[in-house]
């Protein structure tokens, strides 16, 4: 048995990450004895998982791990990990020479060779580890991420993400089916799916596999575990939203009932120019139908501002689709250039204070939207998956359709769900009391 070390890790970026992240605690636990710490003065070892997407987290990551590097103890190690360790690489190294080991995006399962290497470096974005079996290790007891893709095949053309994550690929629904029943049996109610495409499930496995699923079959075929009685999803492509799809997401009842559909403008013009496959009148038809199929939907999205030669009409069809959708929760960013990508190298880059005020304008109207939503919910009873105790003493748990909610109340209700009455909705969460 190796001798115990300690282990502190930061994820930055999206819930690929997360689950990445949870690989890697895994594989460092069974493979090499570390424990996790929240305190880094006393971390043997000191891993930051990436994020790539904008520009910020990018150049947080140095003046983070620089931090890092000044209080660390004698000896420690500092690991870089995930989508900026891809897009970087070697870099990353010169830029701060501290660093032990870099580890792309698609590279985790190496992360116990990486540890015992110096100046390890991996970071093939074609490495393909879709169907290794990484060790147990999960943030919650009460819900489960399950990866069911790694990468991305679309190249819309303001993302790194394809870049760092490399070729989509779907992972064999017997791997998926059973990390979901383990879960499920070890208490976790909830399966969360993860992929950059999820309802593009099954266009292509890796090796020689072929199975003749989509994503829906999928959804059916998890709905079947007894013990999972809720699964939700991220992230759909608004594209390969057809019918049998918002069909099976509507009629299977463990399918919780909301769905991220990802807008990122509202004009046709600058969707073209994106390359997302869509347009303003298939998005809004699909969203419209989704709201007519099941009247409690809650629909999410992100929203990308002043992407290069945005104009104020086109901004406004965004605002318009926003007017007409009502999303239960909007994630706007400001358009980021970034390496690799074909926008970044577009003429017509927006100027960076046109961009801020459009965010503005953006989030005041969604102001009013939440408002207006918070308001419809007074008063209702909604079951209520409660599957975490904050450090404010509430306890929280999400509606099916995602509302986050929170109670006062006792700790053992923690991975059972309950009736909530809504007594205070504010924006971003609802205040309620347990119906008994
Ligand atoms: N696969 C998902 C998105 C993953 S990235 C999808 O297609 O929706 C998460 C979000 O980051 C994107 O939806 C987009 O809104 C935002 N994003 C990606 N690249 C960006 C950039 N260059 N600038 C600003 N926001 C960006
Ligand atoms: Fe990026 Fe587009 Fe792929 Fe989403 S679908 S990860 S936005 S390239
Ligand atoms: Fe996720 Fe950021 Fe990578 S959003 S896929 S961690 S670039």
């Amino acid at each position: 048995m190796k001798e115990e070390k300690k282990l502190f890790i930061e994820t930055l970026g999206c819930a690929m990450n997360v689950r990445d992240s949870e690989h890697i605690i895994a594989e460092l636990g069974s493979l090499e004895n570390y424990v996790l710490t929240q305190n880094i003065q006393e971390a043997d070892l000191i891993v930051i998982n990436t994020c790539s997407v904008r520009e910020k987290p990018v150049s947080k990551l140095f003046s983070e791990i620089g931090k890092y590097n000044l209080q660390k103890k004698d000896g420690a190690k500092i690991g870089v990990c995930g989508c900026t360790a891809s897009h970087l690489g070697k870099e990353i190294f010169k830029r701060a020479p501290y660093v032990s080991f870099v580890i792309g995006a698609r590279n985790v399962s190496k992360i116990s060779t990486a540890v015992n290497n110096e100046k390890f470096l991996s970071v093939d974005t074609d490495y393909d580890e879709s169907a290794y079996a990484f060790g147990e290790y999960r943030n919650s007891l009460y819900k489960a991420y399950v990866n069911i893709s790694i990468g991305c095949d679309k190249k819309c053309t303001y993302c790194i993400v394809p870049h760092t994550r490399g070729e989509e690929i779907s992972i064999p629904a017997d791997l998926i089916l059973n990390e979901a029943r383990k879960a499920a049996k070890n208490g976790a109610k909830e399966i969360f799916l993860l992929g950059q495409n999820v309802n593009n499930y099954g266009k292509r496995f890796s090796g020689n596999v072929r199975l003749d699923m989509d994503f829906s079959d999928l959804l059916n075929c998890i709905a079947e575990i007894p013990e999972v009685e809720r699964i939700r999803f991220t992230s759909p492509h608004p594209l390969h939203m057809d019918d049998k799809f918002l069909e099976t997401f509507a009629s299977n009842p463990k399918v919780c009932k909301s769905m991220h559909m990802p807008l990122q403008s509202g004009s046709t013009r600058i969707l073209e120019r994106m390359k997302r496959g869509y347009s303003k009148e298939w998005f809004l038809n699909r969203a419209l139908k989704l709201r007519e199929m099941i009247p409690d939907v809650s629909i999410s999205t992100d929203i990308i501002v002043a992407f290069p030669g945005e104009s104020d009409e086109d901004f406004e069809e965004t605002l318009d689709v926003m007017r007409q959708v009502k999303f239960e929760q909007v994630f706007a960013f400001k358009y980021s250039a970034r390496p690799l990508t074909k926008a970044a190298e577009f003429t017509d880059q927006i100027d960076s204070e046109i961009g801020s005020a459009r965010l503005e304008r953006l989030q005041l109207l969604q102001d009013d939207i939440l408002d207006e939503i918070a308001l419809s919910h007074l008063d209702k009873i909604y079951p209520v998956y409660i599957d975490e105790l904050r450090n404010s003493g509430y306890l929280a748990g999400r509606s099916d359709n995602n509302a986050l909610v929170q109670i006062k109340g006792d700790e053992n209700l923690l991975g059972r769900t309950v009736n909530i009455k809504i007594t205070n909705p504010k924006r971003l969460s609802l205040y309620g009391e347990l119906v008994l």
